[in-house]
């Protein structure tokens, strides 16, 4: 048996459709091709040893503190469902605080697309809260009829984006092509048109930017699936005027290798994490079209803030654990590390709670 390399698989793809391939097509085969993609295979992804460090690899006062947010919404009888939960370890922290703030949900249900990530899912909170294993189930299709809260951290940005480039005639796919043994970029022939989205309305010739159609159609999946509750999205992006603005005239695109960023998605194929920075308004106009509320917007620091991070702190009597948890708060706040960059973007249904995370800013204008 040969073991074929996921790049030669890529190419393949190419190869035998005789076109390019979408970006959105070459990033989903990137990132989740069975066994071989980035986020399907068994390597190392979170936490100091991988790529990268997401907010509940960073302090368990992430989780601490949206359990609190959950804990303000959470009725008799509902439930939690986390998206592409990662290593499990935001599941075993929310799961920690609602324990203690007397708030579980009947059930804690995990979507995860990774086989394996799914395992290491199960590791994490078998070891961290065994007796509570029985409340969490797995899932590989979205749930009916649902009630409670749903979370979603990093998530959109890891969903494939089709990339788009300006020309004299308009906006085109930016597509993957292979020629002289090289995957290369090459914009595809027809427009991009979909009435539906908006794109940049000034743009220079050459200007690239992201449009996250699957995100947008996972948000009205959402909304055919919740009776009452909300949705917490947490991920690095921005507003339309942001996203689209004239500087930011080679999208959002980014890769990460061992914690090095860098723009070249033909590199380390199955290897790197490839993301786009996630377009809020885009989600929250969605969202709103197909019957949520957009009930807050706000900066990761601002929410954290907002939902008491500094009493974790201010309560802990052992000094060197102060001294640790307030590095933590520094990680998850500071508009240099990840305080601004990263937004909660808050969506609710039949439900008029007013959201405690939103309580000292609420940036639902700029969206
Ligand atoms: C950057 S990781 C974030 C992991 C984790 N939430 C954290 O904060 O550490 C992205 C995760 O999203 C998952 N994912 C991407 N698209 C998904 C989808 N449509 N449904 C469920 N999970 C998805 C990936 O498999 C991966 O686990």
């Amino acid at each position: 048996m040969t073991l074929v390399s996921l790049e030669k698989i890529i190419k393949n793809t190419i190869i035998q459709k005789s076109e390019p391939i979408g970006f959105d097509e070459f990033m989903n085969l990137a990132l989740y091709y069975p066994a071989k993609g980035y986020y399907s295979s068994g390597e190392q992804k979170f936490g100091e040893r991988g790529d990268f460090i997401t907010a509940p690899e960073t302090s368990d006062l992430f989780g601490f503190c949206l359990a609190r947010q959950c804990a303000q919404v959470l009725n008799n009888g509902d439930e939690l469902l986390e998206f592409g939960a990662g290593s499990g370890v935001l599941a075993a922290q929310i799961l920690f605080e609602l324990g203690r703030l007397n708030k579980l949900p009947s059930t804690y249900f995990i979507l995860e697309l990774s086989a394996e990530l799914q395992q290491r899912q199960k590791d994490t909170i078998n070891k961290a809260l065994p007796e509570l294993m029985d409340r969490v189930v797995w899932l590989s299709t979205l749930p009916k009829n649902f009630s409670g809260v749903i979370i979603a951290n990093e998530v959109l940005d890891a969903m494939p984006a089709k990339r788009l480039i300006n020309q004299t005639d308009g906006f085109k796919e930016l597509g993957v092509d292979y020629q002289d043994d090289k995957l290369v970029w090459q914009a595809l022939k027809q427009l991009y048109i979909n009435d539906k989205i908006q794109l940049p309305l000034e743009a220079t010739y050459g200007y690239i930017t992201e449009i996250n159609e699957r995100a947008i159609a996972w948000t009205e999946s959402l909304s055919e699936i919740m009776d009452n509750g909300v949705v917490l999205l947490i991920d690095y992006g921005m507003g339309r005027d942001e996203y689209f603005h004239p500087q930011r005239n080679e999208g959002t695109l980014r890769c990460y290798y061992q914690h090095k960023a860098s723009d070249n998605v033909f590199e380390y194929i199955g290897e790197q994490d490839i993301t786009t920075s996630v377009n809020f308004s885009d989600i929250a106009d969605k969202a709103f079209e197909c019957g949520f509320t957009v009930s807050g917007y706000a900066t990761q620091a601002m929410f954290l803030i907002s939902l008491g991070i500094d009493e974790y702190l201010l309560s802990e009597k052992d000094e060197d654990k102060r001294i640790s948890l307030a590095q933590q708060i520094k990680q998850l706040v500071l508009p240099s590390a990840m305080g601004e960059s990263f937004k909660v973007l808050a969506l609710s249904k039949n439900t008029r709670v007013k959201l405690k995370g939103f309580k000292e800013q609420d940036l639902t204008c700029k969206l």
